[in-house]
């Protein structure tokens, strides 16, 4: 399914798509997603950072299944990106993640940040197998640093990329070659 880049044409499907997503995986975003002009903002290039989404064209208009965002962290940690990934649960299983993922972290380092990390809830297996086979590895651990859906606390982990550390490794999960080739 084609990645491209957050543009105007897509801003009502992205917001179906994240007012489709059940509450728990909008706690993975911290922006106001569901708020058309927080959405329009992204396509005029506003809100810092990148976004990307999955898009097919059904007769309807374009459907988003997938969004990944990469956002600079502020002042001394500028050189640092967070990512933000979450595919609508019908089209989880099928590989959409890892591709937005890869995208998203293609045009990262291209874009010169030289560190990503990404936030993953310590059960969430999907989302740790994706990232470690990507070159993520965890950095720390937040003990009971959020609440789920139950009121029930979780650990969060940091997952973090070092793109010097792990570039000599990126061939074994392609990305030099979509570094080579990644149009968007
Ligand atoms: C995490 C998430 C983005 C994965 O999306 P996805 O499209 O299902 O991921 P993929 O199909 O690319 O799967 C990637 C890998 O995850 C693993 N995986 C996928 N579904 C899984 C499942 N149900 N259980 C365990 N592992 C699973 C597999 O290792 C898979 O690799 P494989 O295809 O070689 O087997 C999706 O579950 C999601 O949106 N979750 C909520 C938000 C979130 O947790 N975001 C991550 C932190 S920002």
């Amino acid at each position: 399914m084609p990645v491209t880049e957050v543009r105007p044409e897509h801003c009502e499907a992205l917001l179906q798509f994240f007012r489709a997503l059940p509450e728990g995986d909008l706690t993975f975003i911290e922006e106001e997603v569901t708020d058309p002009d927080v959405v329009r903002s992204w396509a005029r290039g506003e809100g810092g950072g990148s976004r990307w989404v999955a898009v097919s064209e059904e007769s309807g208009g374009p459907v988003v299944t997938g969004y990944v965002a990469v956002r600079p962290l502020p002042g001394w940690s500028d050189h640092v990106g967070r990512l933000r990934l979450v595919v609508s649960p019908a089209a989880r299983g099928s590989g959409l993640g890892r591709d937005l993922a890869r995208h998203a972290l293609v045009q990262a380092v291209s874009a010169g940040l030289t560190k990503i990390v990404v936030e993953v809830v310590a059960e969430q297996g999907a989302a740790l197998a994706l990232f470690t086979g990507l070159g993520f590895r965890g950095e720390a651990v937040l003990v009971d640093h959020v609440r789920d859906r139950s009121g029930d606390l979780r650990d969060l982990m940091v997952l973090a990329h070092h793109v010097g550390d792990t570039w000599a490794g990126m061939s074994a999960v392609g990305l030099d070659d979509a570094l080579d080739g990644d149009p968007a």
